[in-house]
């Protein structure tokens, strides 16, 4: 694997290979030890658009393999001056960069770069548009793995239920995790308002619902709210906040709604009181602090696993 931007490109072992890798780097990142794996090589975080959770689990990732780090931010750079994305790549390489972590409001902005003639920097999408955010659906697999552990019985996620709820037209988080959690054999539902569920997934009829309410009468081993991205918005998708609230926020008596077992995710940052209640986002059922622990160590092994072997492949 050269580059990991998207989880298309990923086959049902690579994925699971990256899983065990991070069960792995787990161990490393909770004993708050470090490998030397990366020692001598450059990781760039490119960051186009503002980030919390993603830019500064990579910089830890990286850190933690014992690599140099540079934090690149539009803000402040020269792309104000009118620099393009070619030349910002070419001048951090020319620099030493070995491998760089995108985040681009532009959706193909990380395959351009993978795809090029000029570039020889290894590229992890850190979230391109509306397109891909391949990590964040790797760190909620791994989630999801670690905590049914006993559930499962293969490695892979087959027999759980995931119900993706809210603006799933926006949501490079919903595309990325319905590919892998597909792959991994687990049975994926979406809930939406009827203008923000893509074509592709109001095709799934039985998969697909506009009420949740209604999705609940279901059992789900796992309800992953969505941002509702205001930002990315440029027309009425809902009458208002207030009515979206009612029909599609997971609130406290719909969740006391959900079995016992079935645990809520959100990739964040939360809107508060929005999609989700401010209780319970904080319920014992939570896993939304697990997937930013996560994260490091899923960011660990795909960065060891593009670049600590680099030359043998
Ligand atoms: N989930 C996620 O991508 O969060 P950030 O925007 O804070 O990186």
């Amino acid at each position: 694997m050269k580059h990991l931007t998207s989880i298309a490109n990923l086959s049902k072992a690579d994925a699971i290979d990256i899983l065990d890798r991070a069960e792995q780097m787990d161990v490393v990142r909770t004993n708050k030890t470090k490998l030397a794996t990366l020692a001598g090589k450059t990781v760039a975080n490119l960051f186009f658009e503002d980030s919390t959770r993603t830019r500064i689990s990579f910089e830890l990732a990286a850190k933690k393999l014992s690599a140099e780090t540079i934090n690149f931010a539009s803000k402040g750079s020269s792309t104000s001056k009118g620099e393009s994305l070619r030349d910002t790549v070419l001048t951090l390489e020319a620099m030493g960069v070995d491998a760089m972590v995108i985040r681009h409001q532009h959706s193909g902005a990380a395959d351009y770069i993978a795809n090029s003639s000029w570039s020889k920097v290894k590229v992890i999408n850190a979230g391109d548009g509306t397109h891909q955010h391949p990590t964040q659906a790797l760190l909620d697999s791994f989630t999801i793995r670690k905590h049914f552990a006993e559930k499962r019985v293969g490695t892979d996620l087959s027999g759980l239920r995931v119900l993706i709820v809210g603006d799933v037209l926006h949501s490079r988080v919903a595309k990325s995790n319905t590919e892998l959690l597909n792959l991994l054999g687990a049975e994926v539902a979406f809930c939406a308002p009827r203008t923000l569920a893509p074509e592709s997934i109001s095709l799934s009829p039985n998969q697909t619902y506009n009420d949740l309410d209604l999705a609940l009468e279901n059992e789900f081993d796992v309800v992953m709210m969505l941002r509702l991205q205001l930002e990315r918005m440029n027309s009425a998708f809902f009458p208002s906040q207030q009515e979206y609230s009612s029909l599609f926020q997971l609130n406290a008596s719909r969740s006391k709604r959900l079995s016992k077992h079935t645990v809520v995710m959100h990739p964040g940052p939360m809107n508060r009181g929005l999609e989700i209640a401010e209780s319970v986002a904080d319920d014992d059922n939570s896993l939304i602090l697990d997937q930013v622990s996560n994260g490091i160590s899923v960011r660990m092994a795909v960065l060891d696993l593009l670049l600590a072997n680099e030359g043998n492949s």
